[in-house]
């Protein structure tokens, strides 16, 4: 009926050892009884991928994929459309079975103990069958009746977390998209996994929607979930994630903390009179450390991916051919840069609409 994958269990949750002061107020993760816990308080990661691999006939979408996920913290797994993002969240809540490599919930694996990932882990993989008739608080009190009781208190915190407070009383069938998406988003919270995946989680909103949904992802992870964000927005990630991997073709071609990805190699903005713009990519091409050169948003703006002290041979390079540029300046590089520069030529069944928008230097034009 619903799509969490939680709340089809009727058997409620056992305690838990205690969890870090901070998580102290919340109720504790689910946990399938007569199953080993790993130690809360040591380094344990929540979620750990090894080796993961899928093929659907001659096409491989997840390849030697292996990341971890830890308490506390928001990992984005960002690539392109087609990338093989939702097929690794199949594996990861057992719907789907490896061609090879393994999937551990606190270290256990998902294939053998498919009962962990029904009480560990939540994610929203359809439209949860709400009551149309029924508030936003009801159908949650709804559905926490049927997974044997959760409280009135934790619904409300859980309606105020989704920013859903305000209109929790009206019927759900006068909800936005978004606004359902959010309440969706509260149910898988209900009873606490360990693991929260969100996947395209803004899809079809509006940029309000997926702001509402956005600015409290954070606050998952500060409540002591581990999150994995699949996305292929990286408006979406960039500033709500503490790590991100990138993967291309089922590869993962980046991983890092967003800080320091950020910081890495930087670019450099060039600007030039727009008829001038042509022959300066074509001088700034040939210039040692330069590895990727993209437009900026105003005429005659040129991105240029290099380290900061390459600023020098540009504008000497540019002066040598006659052309005078009104400002090199380095800056920190996006993850919007980095992710075009990892993803481009990207295979003919990905395809990705927020890059699409974006202009690029056709070579030797
Ligand atoms: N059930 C399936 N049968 C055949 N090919 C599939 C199936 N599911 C996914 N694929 C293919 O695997 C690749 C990855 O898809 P997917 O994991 O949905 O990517 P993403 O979520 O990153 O957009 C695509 O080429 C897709 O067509
Ligand atoms: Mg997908």
């Amino acid at each position: 009926m619903t799509a969490t994958e939680t709340q089809s269990q009727k058997q409620s949750p056992s305690q838990l050892p205690t969890q870090p002061t901070h998580r102290e107020t919340k109720p504790p993760v689910s946990w399938p009884q007569g199953l080993s816990l790993p130690d809360q308080t040591g380094d344990v990661p929540v979620l750990k991928v090894s080796g993961l691999t899928r093929r659907f006939g001659h096409i491989t979408a997840v390849n030697n994929l292996s990341f971890e996920v830890r308490a506390g913290e928001v990992l984005a797994f960002l690539g392109p459309n087609g990338s093989g993002k939702s097929t690794t969240v199949s594996m990861i809540l057992g719907l789907l079975r490896p061609t090879a490599g393994n999937v551990e919930l606190y270290g256990h694996d998902v294939q053998k103990h498919p009962e962990v990932v029904s009480k560990s882990a939540g994610a929203i993989i359809e439209n949860p069958a709400f009551y149309p008739y029924l508030s936003g608080r009801d159908n949650l009190r709804a559905f926490g009746k049927a997974l044997g009781g959760v409280s009135n208190a934790r619904i409300d915190e859980l309606l105020e977390l989704v920013r859903m407070n305000e209109r929790a009383s009206d019927k759900y069938k006068t909800y936005s998209l978004g606004m359902k998406q959010r309440l969706g988003i509260a149910l898988t919270l209900l009873q606490n996994p360990g693991l929260i995946i969100l996947d395209e989680p803004t899809n079809g909103l509006d940029p309000a929607g997926q702001r509402e949904i956005r600015d409290f992802i954070p606050e998952l992870a500060r409540n002591g979930h581990a999150v994995l964000l699949a996305s292929h927005l990286l408006n979406e990630v960039e500033h709500v994630s503490d790590r991100v991997i990138i993967i291309r073709r089922g590869e993962m071609v980046q991983q890092g903390r967003v800080r320091d990805l950020t910081q890495k190699g930087g670019v450099i903005e060039v600007r030039v009179e727009p008829q001038e713009v042509t022959p300066a990519v074509e001088t700034i091409r040939r210039i040692g450390g330069v590895t990727n050169i993209q437009p900026g948003d105003a005429e005659g703006d040129i991105i240029v991916s290099a380290e900061p002290q390459v600023g020098r041979d540009i504008n000497r390079a540019l002066a040598g051919v006659g052309i005078w540029a009104t400002a090199v300046s380095p800056r920190a590089n996006t993850l919007e840069n980095i992710f075009l520069e990892l993803t481009e030529g990207s295979s003919p069944g990905e395809q990705d609409t927020s890059l699409s928008k974006r202009r690029r230097f056709g070579r030797g034009s």
